[in-house]
């Protein structure tokens, strides 16, 4: 089999951009779509020209002519339908975070190696060749040891009723926005945090709109982040080792038909640009999967890593959930 057809679970918001991203990709065909509405699923697949619309999502699970799934819905369904494709036998693409527990991210790998596929967490970042680069420059010595990384993520939802809002549907910046810088420093410490620490504002509903965290890792590096909903589009990371800095303008969302994102090295006080690739970063998700598959090949994002990332999340936003409940004002005592 050279090529993969691909079903998508969920016509929402970042549904098109794997559409475009299958229909770039040399080894992926995109054959059905499915909403939980017969109408939706239909508009849908009419303005993408896709030939199958399902009126729900256990009939693309059902379909044969669907290889792998791409589960495009909100953060509380990914492990629930991430384990029925992979028990209807197809392979998956899930929207991160994977999972908002380890015990779901365990129930995801049990099926997995149970139905003799992959499953695999859609952080598109980390296929970008910006982050291939800086990730090989930092593991390399490049910059020294690793001493700080410093990551943001945030950006203004003003859309009531959305499922980032609502904390039965694993809502919260942290899950939406700030797994990215967590992953980010995960990926470069190449090792899991001994200790967490974390401060959040939590709207009336116990969902967090902004959040800062940080990390400590075995090896000593210290890795701190905020992520919000209610700050204007920010984006940006500084990793610093003991000889060398980089500092990166567009870490996550990059464009992909926009130039190359900004990389700089900052040695003895001199910044030079770093030349980085540029990529659609989604089609490079696309094509990272197809190709394990193809080749029989791990993923770039592995299950482990995957439930490395779940864990810390937890860890972080019960962190911050103990000191909302336990928090020491700065005044407290002074009479
Ligand atoms: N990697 C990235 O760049 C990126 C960017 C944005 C979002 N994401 C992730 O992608 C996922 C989907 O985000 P999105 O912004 O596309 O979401 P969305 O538009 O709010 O929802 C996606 C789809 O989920 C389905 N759905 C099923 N149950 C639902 C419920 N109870 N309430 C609302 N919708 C429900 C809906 O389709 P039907 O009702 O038609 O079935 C909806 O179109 C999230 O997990 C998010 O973290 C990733």
């Amino acid at each position: 089999m050279e090529r993969l057809r691909w079903g998508i679970l969920g016509p929402g918001r970042i549904a098109p951009r794997l559409v475009r991203a299958i229909a770039a990709s040399g080894r992926a065909d995109l054959v059905a779509v499915a909403s939980r509405d017969p109408g939706r699923a239909g508009a849908f697949a009419e303005r993408h020209a896709i030939g199958r619309a399902h009126g729900s999502y256990e009939a693309l699970l059902a379909d044969p002519d669907v290889d792998v799934v791409y589960v495009a819905l909100p953060n509380h369904l990914h492990a629930p339908w991430t384990v029925r494709a992979l028990e209807a036998g197809k392979h998956v693409l899930c929207e991160k975070p994977l999972a908002l527990s380890v015990e779901e991210v365990d129930a995801i790998a049990a099926a997995a190696d149970r139905a003799g596929r992959l499953a695999v967490e859609a952080f598109m970042y980390l296929h970008h060749p910006q982050t291939l680069a800086v990730v090989g420059m930092a593991r390399s010595g490049a910059l020294g040891p690793l001493e700080i990384i410093d990551g943001s993520f945030s950006f203004t939802l003003a859309h009531p009723g959305d499922p980032r809002l609502e904390p039965a549907m694993g809502g919260g910046s942290l899950w939406d926005v700030g797994c990215y810088p967590v992953t980010l420093a995960r990926r470069l410490a190449a090792e899991e945090p001994v200790a967490v620490q974390a401060l959040a504002r939590f709207d009336e509903r116990g969902v967090d709109r902004t959040f800062a965290g940080q990390m400590l890792f075995p090896g000593g590096l210290i890795a701190r982040f905020d992520s919000g909903f209610a700050a204007p589009d920010r984006q940006r990371v500084e990793i610093v080792g003991r000889d060398a800095s980089l500092v990166l303008d567009a870490p996550f969302l990059v464009a992909p038909d926009g130039p190359a994102p900004s990389v700089t090295l900052v040695r003895d006080g001199i910044a030079t640009p770093v030349p980085v690739g540029s990529t659609d970063q989604y089609r490079a998700e696309v094509d990272d999967l197809c190709a394990a598959i193809l080749e029989g090949r791990a993923p770039r994002v592995d299950l482990a890593f995957s439930r490395g990332t779940i864990a810390t999340l937890v860890a972080l936003d019960g962190a911050a959930r103990a000191a909302a409940r336990d928090t020491t004002r700065p005044d407290d005592g002074g009479g």
